[in-house]
């Protein structure tokens, strides 16, 4: 495996996915763990991350140069490079003209790490840096240079040492060239065989979990969305009836979804499905309720009130299984430390604690996409392989003001018709959310000869890559005629429709 130590690069994680593109199985690490959990690793090579730091602030992060004596083969990108230089005693100086951007870089070697790229000897990079490389550690020599940086990329000419490193990020789309760097760098230069796929992965995971819990019990939340189904389905496949899902029906899902759950997970994979719930009691909860926080408390609770009920049934379930994903996990692991908007509300919060519960998180090495790779892998659906994202709270967020029986019924009606008419227009997996919100406000408009004083709704469809920030969708303009003449037509009680175009930030994408 490869292993790369993060210095706090916004591309870090990039890094490690372009690994796995090139089917080598790699992992992040702080740039603060001790080098014996380094060595424990056994990695075939070292990427040394870039990272917003200067080598000769007092607090920039470093590492043993014992790192670099191990005869691992190194890679050090932009930071990593010039921390290798400081280390191996060269000199980083700022340099009189910062680099941004894209940058021509003129190859000096084309062997190893340069090997079948640039025909011309040129090829674009991107560049982002304020210092550079005054003079190389004894023993490196220049393979690369661009106007402004004479060495844009070196490496150790001791065959031995096995060091190279790029002024460049190879990692971002702008370096074109770049994945071929990478897979130049682990498959010939640290000789990792490309045999990590989806398979592999499953028959690894299962061994791991198999391992892992033993024949304790274990608990999982089920909701229906793709995270937790492949996490569901990945345990099932190792420890089977052991295993048992809890499915909450709080009475806020859209129309369907409890049928859906019960055709995939018992009926398919034969799973030990508990659906729980039936909903009246959130209703009657969340009763004139109108603060979304206040909403999403009562359900919350509610939520563990069920779940811990079913997790201490027949004896105790010693660990809970969640759906935790790389991304996720990086934020709580990168050398930045913890950061403060870590997405409790996607796990159950706080349950693991409160129940001394142990955590499986089979997807925690994967990133959103090949999570549905998995999921196609292990035989579930394409419907809840590429569902869109429903937030826990359900409809209660999608009805601003109090929840009733009637609000529910106007919302999940419109929702079916935003989603048909997005997958009719073949738009469903090009849109990260799609959905339909109430407005706690009644507008006039005429029916037949009659006036008409009744509901708006409101659609929302945005695009994003994961959430944290989202531009509102362009759907065509006869999309979205049709879903409004649909909703007026269909969902008794409407008689208006509005299409949210604003973006995240500064909107959100969920109205509360
Ligand atoms: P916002 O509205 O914050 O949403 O832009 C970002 C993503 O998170 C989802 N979301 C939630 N998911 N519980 C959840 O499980 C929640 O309370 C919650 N609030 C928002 C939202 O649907 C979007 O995908």
């Amino acid at each position: 495996r490869i292993l790369v130590l993060d210095f706090g690069s916004q591309y870090t994680q990039l890094i490690a996915r372009r690994i796995r593109e090139a089917q080598v199985y790699s992992q992040i690490l702080p740039c603060t763990v001790p080098l014996a959990t380094i060595l424990a690793y056994r990695p075939s090579g070292i990427i040394l991350s870039g990272g917003p730091a200067s080598v000769y602030e007092k607090k920039a992060p470093k590492i043993s140069v014992e790192v670099l004596n191990q005869q691992i083969p190194v890679l050090g990108i932009c930071y990593g490079m010039q921390l290798v230089t400081h280390l191996m005693d060269g000199e980083v100086e700022k340099a009189a003209k910062r680099e941004y951007g894209r940058a021509e870089l003129l190859l000096d070697d084309t062997s190893d790490l340069f090997k079948g790229i640039g025909g011309g000897k040129t090829t674009t990079v991107w560049m982002s840096h304020g210092d550079r490389i005054e003079r190389m550690p004894k023993g490196f020599r220049s393979i690369a240079h661009t106007a402004n940086s004479p060495v844009a990329a070196m490496k150790a000419v001791d065959a031995k040492r096995r060091i190279y490193c790029l002024q460049f990020h190879p990692e971002v789309a702008h370096t074109p060239e770049g994945t071929r760097m990478l897979r130049n760098f682990v498959l010939d230069i640290c000789g990792c065989k490309p045999t990590w796929t989806m398979s592999s992965y499953v028959e690894t995971s299962v061994k791991q979990i198999r391992e892992q819990v033993g024949d304790a019990r274990v608990i999982c939340a089920l909701s229906g969305g793709v995270d937790s189904s492949v996490a569901a389905v990945l345990t099932h496949r190792a420890i089977g009836d052991r295993l048992t899902c809890v499915f909450v029906d709080n009475g806020l899902l859209r129309q369907g979804e409890v049928e859906k759950v019960r055709k995939t997970f018992a009926a398919q994979f034969k799973m030990n499905v508990r659906v729980l719930g039936k909903g009246r009691e959130f209703l009657a909860a969340l009763a004139r309720t109108i603060d979304p926080e206040r909403k999403r408390k009562i359900i919350g609770r509610l939520f563990i009130k069920f779940f811990e009920a079913e997790a201490m049934r027949n004896g105790k379930a010693a660990y809970l299984v969640q759906g935790t994903l790389y991304p996720d996990v990086i934020e709580s692991v990168s050398f930045k430390g913890p950061s403060a908007t870590i997405k409790t509300h996607h796990n159950v919060g706080g349950l693991p604690t409160r129940m001394k519960l142990r955590l499986i998180e089979p997807l925690r090495e994967l990133f959103k996409d090949e999570v549905r790779v998995l999921g196609k892998e292990l035989g579930i659906a394409d419907e809840i392989v590429w569902r869109q994202p429903f937030p826990g709270p359900g409809l209660a967020i999608r009805i601003i003001g109090t929840v009733t029986e009637d609000r529910l019924r106007i919302v999940r009606e419109a929702d079916v018709i935003v989603l048909e008419e997005i997958k009719r227009a073949g738009l469903y997996r090009d849109t990260w959310q799609a959905f339909a919100v109430l407005l706690p406000i009644k507008s006039v408009g005429v029916m037949g000869d009659q006036r008409t004083y009744e509901h708006v709704v409101a659609v929302r469809a945005v695009t994003s890559l994961d959430g944290m920030t989202a531009d509102w969708a362009r759907l065509p303009g006869e999309v979205l005629a049709t879903i409004s003449s649909r909703i007026i037509n269909e969902v008794r009680g409407v008689n208006r429709v509005v299409y949210d175009i604003s973006s995240k930030p500064p909107s959100t994408i969920e109205w509360e």
